[in-house]
């Protein structure tokens, strides 16, 4: 079964998972529209897909403003066409112990992984609903397990297994699966950032990390755009509403 050229949405691409993964279904035929922040963000995750002969379109729009999500899914349908594959990958930390934790520490994370994820996932259903086809793909974490300092991450990646299999229920008669990836540790930018915080450097934090993981390694961004590949093709048409952990090791 052969992957026909859809039109995706990956959102957070301007970096690390997210633009590992716009130039994966890049490569698997797909016009993707690299979503981040700021549309200049873009600009590096779109120019390596154009120059591997791809097609790709850079749309800035941050996930949890309801008006910036329907123009940039209006955006996305009017000049690649009706976006069917949706991976919903933004993400930020604002990790602290509870009684450090701020309101805003709070809000900014459920605001990113949840509302982002329900608004990017209400406008795209559309246009799924209407080809009677579709894929939406959403990054939750091992830290939905419980991770200490992580309260808000821990709880919104949680949160985005009970969305993620609710909306497998509510979508699959009309061709939509909806799947979950739970990473375990990824190096990019984010957990840099974690090593820089917990001051230990880099290198060492992520020796440490592999030291922990079955497979002796810590992930790499493509680990992550692989299982997403294999979610949003043909052939995982039967497969919905599941958890992965790529974490290099058994999970939950
Ligand atoms: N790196 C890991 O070890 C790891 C592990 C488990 C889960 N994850 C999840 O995978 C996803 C990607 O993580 P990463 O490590 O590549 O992170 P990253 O920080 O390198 O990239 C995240 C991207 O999301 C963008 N973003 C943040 N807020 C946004 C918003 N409101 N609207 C649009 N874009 C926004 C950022 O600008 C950035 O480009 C996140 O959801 C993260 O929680 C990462």
């Amino acid at each position: 079964m052969s992957t026909e050229s859809r039109v995706a949405i990956v959102t957070g691409a301007a970096q690390g998972i997210g633009a590992a993964t716009a130039e994966r279904l890049a490569q698997d035929g797909h016009a993707v529209a690299v979503v981040d922040l700021k549309e200049d963000n873009c600009a590096d995750t779109v120019a390596r897909i154009t120059k591997a002969g791809g097609n790709a379109l850079a749309v800035g729009a941050d996930v949890s403003d309801s008006d910036a999500v329907e123009q940039a899914v209006a955006r996305v349908a009017d000049v690649l066409g009706p976006p069917t594959i949706l991976v919903n990958n933004a993400g930020v930390t604002r990790d602290n112990l509870l009684f450090k934790m701020t309101e805003v520490d709070w809000d900014t994370v459920m605001g990113v992984h949840l509302r982002g994820s329900f608004l990017m996932s209400k406008a795209a259903q559309a246009h799924m609903t209407a080809a009677k086809w579709g894929r939406i793909v959403n990054l939750s974490s091992t830290s939905a397990l419980g991770n200490r300092g992580q309260a808000n991450y821990s709880a919104a990646k949680a949160g985005l297994q009970g969305f993620t299999k609710t909306l497998a229920i509510e979508l699959g008669k009309f061709g939509i699966t909806v799947n979950a990836i739970a990473p375990g540790f990824i190096a990019t930018e984010m957990t840099k950032a974690t090593a820089e915080r917990v001051g230990v450097a880099w290198e060492d934090y992520k020796k440490g990390a592999a030291a922990q993981i079955p497979v002796a390694r810590v992930g790499a961004p493509e680990d992550i755009a692989n299982a997403v590949s294999f979610f949003t093709g043909d052939a995982a048409g039967f497969v919905s509403g599941q958890v992965l952990y790529v974490a290099g090791g058994p999970k939950a």
